[in-house]
């Protein structure tokens, strides 16, 4: 039987890099909450239906559970806790607690990165493109109207629009 080699990657995670030797078949998840203590990327399904293991990549939202350690090697990836004081990040996290959008809280750090990534690069979206946005993003609480308010009023308050 061949022996499965292990590779070396480097990951720079909320700005630090974490180095570590893993398997080819290791997901980016895996490598966050066990060698870089990103316990705040939580694992729901692990096969890509969920979205609550979603972080940002570079400059894309993606889910780490179909991500390779090795894909994001010399690569930067964002958690919610190390994006702590980020002006968009705690508008978010502010509008959802007040809108009422965060319940169980279990889809919450992936809703919220997300969000994030949706609004930096669509500032002044309408509601069916917000929801469009969060599709791939699963809650079982809250039945997402609350989800998309929060990110409207955001949204609206960066922009001087009415939510
Ligand atoms: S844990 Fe990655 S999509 Fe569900
Ligand atoms: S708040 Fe419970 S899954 Fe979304």
């Amino acid at each position: 039987m061949e022996i499965m080699r292990e590779i070396t990657v480097t990951v720079n995670v909320n700005g630090i890099p974490v180095r570590a030797a893993v398997s080819p078949q290791e997901s980016l998840l895996d490598f966050l909450r066990y060698r870089a203590g990103a316990t705040d990327v939580k694992c729901g399904c692990n096969k890509g239906d969920c979205g609550t293991c979603t972080v940002i990549l570079e400059d894309r939202a993606v889910k780490s559970c179909l991500v390779l350690a090795a894909q994001a090697d010399n690569r930067r990836v964002w958690t919610v806790r190390g994006l702590e004081k980020d002006p968009l990040m705690q508008a978010l996290q502010e509008s959802f607690a007040t809108h009422g959008a965060v319940q169980c809280g279990f889809c919450t750090p992936g809703m919220l990165l997300t969000a994030k990534n949706f609004l930096e690069h669509n500032p002044k979206p309408d509601r069916a493109e917000i929801k469009e946005a969060i599709a791939g993003n699963l809650c079982r609480c809250t039945g997402y109207k609350k989800i998309v308010d929060a990110i409207a009023a955001v949204a609206a308050s960066r922009t001087g629009d009415r939510a």
